[in-house]
């Protein structure tokens, strides 16, 4: 595809919904609440939300620069900015990211699929707190269900991915990405008035500063990346098709508002009812798919509720999917020539490959363990704690240190045409406290360098 066919998204407001539909996913409404859970609830928020403005924000915006300037995937774009240099194995680090993320993620996204059946099938409602947690590791500790909803997910992703950029992606994203943030506010509502969900609000809101350690740091870290998107080259790949007019600023503090938003109104869903309900906060990746049909249970037509909400959750997971499934894709396709359909089926089999592992490892396979993980655990821990920071570092230097800052302010003032007043700040951040701030946190979490205890 040359420069100047490339395709493009077709609106603005489909620009911002495209960005927020991978940003907003699994990582938000799953992820975020088992991760807060597991790592001392407020404190985990306080440096997360710190995470995503120092770090998370000012990469979001440097991932649009560069995908936008040069219009390629996310390896070619590393070419571009750095050209005849090994920059460009950068773009490598995040192409096998997004293999790695997708080999746990649709995993997740397929628990989705199990849920929508459920809620159809009348199965999700008349048990207690304790029958739904045994149920759900019944279910995941099986081999053929969990395994045929991973495919089942992967396929949808493929089919999406293989028809195109304007259709595919940007309409599904332009229709579901509000219903979904409207059922959200509506389970806010009910959760906080359960009894007592005072508690469960406390944990989440009033921080115990003695609960920072360098593991907490690095989760919180590693969750901001995750979550936003950033690190691997997902948003450079989505900036490629932005158009010469879109606001790069806008959308870059758009899709981090909205991200940190949704991710803290499933933390003020999750919180009340896990207290409420007698479940424990600390209880892993079970933590959501237990906790909320006690929920659902609570509502007037608790199945409907039920049905709708997995619906939302599993689209706002396959908005996120076909931007991981993109990134390998678009590489495939344009550095290798490759048609789409091809490029896009090796990718969808190699997923396919690391989702069954993924899958069986909270069965069969739990027993199987790398550095003491689970295949599961191992893949969401090499991505999200390693992979992305260290890709997001790297990002940061490359443009910090080598771009010029006329060639980076003009891309993001669109040519002077729109102010950039935190340029400097910006800039700033870029060259110094972004790359120094993640290596100290991976310096301390490996104990070579000691500043917060473990
Ligand atoms: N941000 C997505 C979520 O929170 O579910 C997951 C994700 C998508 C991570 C795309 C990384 C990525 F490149």
């Amino acid at each position: 595809m040359t420069q100047d066919n490339r395709a493009t998204f077709g609106s603005k407001i489909g620009v911002i919904l495209a960005s927020v539909g991978s940003a907003v996913g699994l990582g938000n409404i799953w992820r975020f609440p088992y991760e807060t859970g597991q790592n001392g609830g407020a404190a985990f928020l306080l440096v997360y939300c710190l995470c995503v403005l120092l770090l998370g924000l000012p990469l979001m915006l440097t991932e649009f620069f560069i995908g936008r300037y040069s219009r390629k995937n996310t390896a070619g774009a590393f070419q571009v900015i750095a050209p005849g240099t090994k920059w460009n194995l950068l773009g490598y680090n995040g192409v096998i990211a997004a293999f790695l993320i997708l080999g746990f993620y649709s995993v997740v996204a397929g628990w989705t699929l199990e849920y929508i059946y459920q809620s159809l099938s009348g199965a999700l409602s008349g048990k207690t707190a304790e029958q739904f947690t045994q149920d759900f590791n019944l279910f995941n500790s099986g081999i053929f269900r969990p395994i045929l909803w991973t495919f089942a997910f992967i396929a949808l992703t493929h089919f999406i991915i293989t028809s195109g950029v304007k259709s595919g992606i940007e309409r599904s994203s332009k229709i579901m990405m509000p219903i979904l943030f409207l059922i959200l506010v509506i389970l806010c509502i009910r959760s906080v008035t359960l009894p007592d969900a005072s508690v469960g609000l406390k944990f989440l809101f009033h921080p115990d500063f003695g609960k920072i350690t360098s593991s907490v740091v690095l989760s919180s870290m590693g969750q901001a990346f995750f979550s936003l998107s950033v690190g691997m080259g997902c948003l450079i790949t989505y900036a490629s098709y932005f158009g010469k007019n879109t606001n790069l600023q806008k959308t870059a503090l758009s899709v981090t508002l909205l991200d940190t938003l949704v991710a803290i109104l499933a933390g003020v869903i999750i919180f009340p009812a896990v207290f409420s309900f007698g479940i424990k906060p600390s209880a892993g990746p079970e933590l959501v798919f237990i906790t909320l049909p006690n929920v659902f249970q609570h509502l007037p037509l608790g199945g409907l509720w039920s049905f709708v909400f997995y619906v939302l959750l599993a689209i706002a997971a396959l908005t996120s999917t076909i931007s991981l499934h993109e990134v390998a894709t678009a590489y495939i396709l344009e550095e290798h020539h490759f048609t789409r359909k091809r490029a896009a089926f090796i990718v969808s089999a190699g997923v396919m490959f690391l989702g069954i592992i993924s899958s069986l490892s909270f069965g069969v396979l739990k027993d199987f363990t790398i550095f003491g993980l689970t295949f599961f655990n191992f893949l969401d821990y090499v991505t999200a704690k390693i992979m992305l920071p260290f890709g997001g570092m790297l990002t940061c230097i490359l443009v910090g240190w080598r771009v010029d800052r006329k060639i980076l302010k003009a891309e993001l003032t669109n040519k002077g045409t729109i102010p950039f007043y935190f340029f400097n700040i910006y800039a700033f951040i870029l060259k110094y406290i972004a790359p120094v701030a993640i290596v100290l946190i991976f310096l301390n979490e490996l104990g070579l360098f000691k500043w917060i205890e473990k």
